[in-house]
């Protein structure tokens, strides 16, 4: 019997990926890649093919009878990152990189796109796969994307992202939370200036900023519950120039990782009440600039049992993993706060195979015989959901 991944174009997809990695574009700049991702639609019967944001690409695939709507989505953005992974096709622009593997989810959608346009007299509903731009950057593509619509006729909707230290083949899930909320901060302490042989007439922004960051990291220890997970981390503390001088002023910068609600809630609260009542004990002023990123992605019930369902027939039930919560940042949950859907991992090699460094790492590179099975995901939810 012929599995959807026999059927998937995997010389294509090898050229298309190796197009873009050649030529990756930042968040909210994929001006030419947008432009790629149309040329090679304009090859597949049956599509319409839209932009309803800047450097967004939507395909429409209406079947032959009314059904679902159901969504398909990739990332097409690339990272300010130098390139030094070990691949015959590196980047052609200097200082950006496909790092976080976009390039890869465009590619693998596109022949999930090739496959399915064929088989509109087997569809029953529509296919809306989206080309999102910007998931990198907050306030993300996926949310401008919902506000413009995107969803509003979509059912459902399905996404992945490649993982370098997971074996091909392997395919990785949860219901419920999958990433987290990714907010930032920045804070500006305004104390006062003194030489340092005069503390008595300053107000030293360093030791309130000092103070602030004690207590700050206190918070998940007291103030949340060890069955809930949170992070924060100070990731900047900048002040002063020499060793005898005050200064006026510190920053301080910081993120903070949740994945539930009330937690994210909690924790900004008693982060701004932190450095409110720190800095009015000491007579400084500040300010706080606190925002908020993406939520967190969380996987339905149905529509992950529906991704089980397929990773079931595409690598069988022994390739399929529990994936672990992970307290990155992804924007697919724009979608996912608005409509049911599910988010999965895709295994895109091991470190035995030189894929070992992380997402973002100047070496990220993954094994492109992994494209069939995420592509045939994509096909066979499809093929599962509005199959006729
Ligand atoms: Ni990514």
């Amino acid at each position: 019997m012929t599995t959807i991944q026999e059927i998937m174009p995997q010389t294509d997809m090898i050229k298309w990926r190796r197009h873009l990695h050649r030529h990756p574009e930042l968040s909210f700049h994929e001006v030419e890649t947008a432009k790629y991702i149309k040329k090679v639609l304009a090859d597949f019967p049956n599509l319409e093919v839209s932009s309803l944001t800047e450097n967004s690409v939507i395909a429409l695939l209406k079947g032959s009878k009314p059904g679902k709507t159901i969504a398909l989505r990739a990332d097409i953005d690339a990272l300010p990152i130098v390139e030094e992974a070990d691949v015959d096709f590196p980047s052609e622009n200097p200082g950006v990189m496909h790092a976080c593997g976009h390039d890869t989810h465009t590619a693998m959608l596109l022949g999930a796109v090739k496959v399915l346009s064929t088989m509109q007299d087997k569809i029953a509903g529509t296919v809306k796969f989206i080309f999102q731009p910007a998931e990198e950057e907050p306030p993300g593509g996926a949310k401008l994307l919902v506000e413009a619509g995107v969803m509003d006729d979509v059912d459902m909707v399905f996404g992945l992202h490649i993982a370098p230290n997971i074996p091909v083949g392997m395919i990785g899930t949860r219901k419920g939370p999958a990433s987290a909320a990714s907010d930032v901060f920045t804070l500006k302490i305004q104390g006062k200036g003194s030489h340092g042989s005069t503390p008595e007439l300053s107000v030293d922004p360093i030791m309130i900023g000092v103070e602030i960051i004690n207590n700050l990291n206190n918070i998940v220890s007291r103030n949340i519950s060890p069955f809930d997970n949170a992070v924060i981390s100070i990731g900047e503390f900048n002040a002063g120039k020499t060793a005898n001088v005050i200064p006026d002023t510190a920053q301080i910068q910081g993120t903070v990782r949740t994945n539930n609600k009330e937690v994210r809630v909690s924790i900004q609260k008693r982060i701004e009440a932190i450095i409110d009542g720190i800095c009015k004990m000491y007579d400084a002023t500040y300010d706080l600039d606190y925002l908020l990123g993406y939520s967190e992605v969380n996987n339905d019930s149905d529509a992950t049992d529906l991704v089980l369902a397929a990773a079931e027939k595409v690598v069988g039930k022994e390739r399929i993993f529990e994936a672990p919560k992970m307290m990155g940042g992804e924007d697919f949950s724009a979608y996912t706060d608005v409509k049911p859907g599910s988010f999965f991992i895709l295994g895109g090699g091991t470190a035995a195979q030189g894929c070992g460094y992380m997402n973002h790492h100047p070496k990220f590179k993954i094994m492109e015989d992994c494209f069939p099975v995420g592509s045939g995901m994509h096909a066979q939810l499809i093929v599962d959901i509005l199959g006729q």
